[in-house]
């Protein structure tokens, strides 16, 4: 299959709509830092998130929430310097958009002018639809988030797969519609039944960006660290691993230590 995307010079929203219109997979993935988004780019990732979930993989927390604005402006703004092609959405953190619009734009024009990022993610539906509206109005891109929203964990109490039982499944389904009739350009579909997700992606026009929601939806996500193999003892039914990079990076460590206590680096040709 030829893909008709690949040669952009810059993915955009428009772009991302052409992709779900001519059914090619949209490819996202989480990065936090310089180098890692520079590998994302050159290899042509699509869309680069600058995810809340930072505050796990790089900072060590169990849930999402106390990462602060600042810090995702920096994780955004590192991300940034190194992409030239993908589109880059930075994650607005736990309690920058929550019931108070006026907040919710003041933080997205942060975002924007600070890192200079393409878009901004919020989770939410309903509830969350007037900020989504305000921030839209300035011109800046939403993408939305259904379903397990990492942010309302103590609401849920657990992060097992939503959206299991028809009234929460009705609720989000009306969720989606309200989000892209708002003018979201995309929505990450996390952790729900595919036939849900499915249902989704047929009904809205907007691309729907899956994680642990099936196949049939236009395209997936993945937390970069996950794939790699790099974060521990996370093994979700939907994690396909990419490679076992965690085990390499500390084999590379105890080589290195290794060498440098035998006296084995530097040799003779590894220094002036
Ligand atoms: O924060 C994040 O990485 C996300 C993805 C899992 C969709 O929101």
């Amino acid at each position: 299959m030829a893909y008709l995307q690949t040669d952009v010079t810059k993915v955009t929203t428009r772009v991302l709509q052409n992709m779900k219109l001519h059914n090619e997979k949209i490819a996202m993935l989480t990065a936090y830092d310089y180098s890692m988004a520079k590998l994302l780019d050159n290899a042509k990732i699509d869309v680069v998130l600058v995810g809340d979930s930072a505050a796990n993989v790089m900072q060590g927390y169990q849930t999402t929430l106390p990462i602060t604005l600042d810090q995702m402006i920096f994780y955004g703004a590192s991300v940034v310097r190194a992409i030239k092609r993908a589109l880059v959405v930075v994650d607005m953190p736990f309690g920058t958009y929550q019931g108070n619009s006026k907040q919710a734009l003041a933080s997205a024009i942060r975002i924007m002018k600070e890192t200079g990022a393409d878009a901004v993610k919020l989770e939410g539906g309903e509830e969350v639809i007037e900020s989504i509206s305000r921030i839209l109005t300035a011109g800046i891109p939403v993408m939305g988030h259904l379903g397990l929203t990492p942010q309302s964990i103590n609401k849920f109490g657990t992060y097992a797969v939503r959206a299991t039982e028809t009234e929460e499944a009705e609720r989000l389904m009306k969720d989606a519609h309200v989000l892209a009739e708002a003018g979201c350009f995309a929505m990450v579909l996390e952790k729900i039944p595919a036939s849900l997700a499915a249902q989704v992606t047929r009904e809205v026009k907007i691309p729907t960006i899956g994680i642990g929601a099936g196949s049939d939806v236009d395209g997936q996500v993945l937390v970069l660290q996950d794939m790699l193999g790099i974060t521990q003892q996370f093994s979700p039914r939907y994690l396909r691993t990419y490679g076992s990079f965690g085990h390499e990076i500390s084999n590379a460590i105890r080589q290195y230590i290794h060498d440098v206590k035998s006296v084995d680096f530097p040799n003779e040709k590894e220094q002036y």
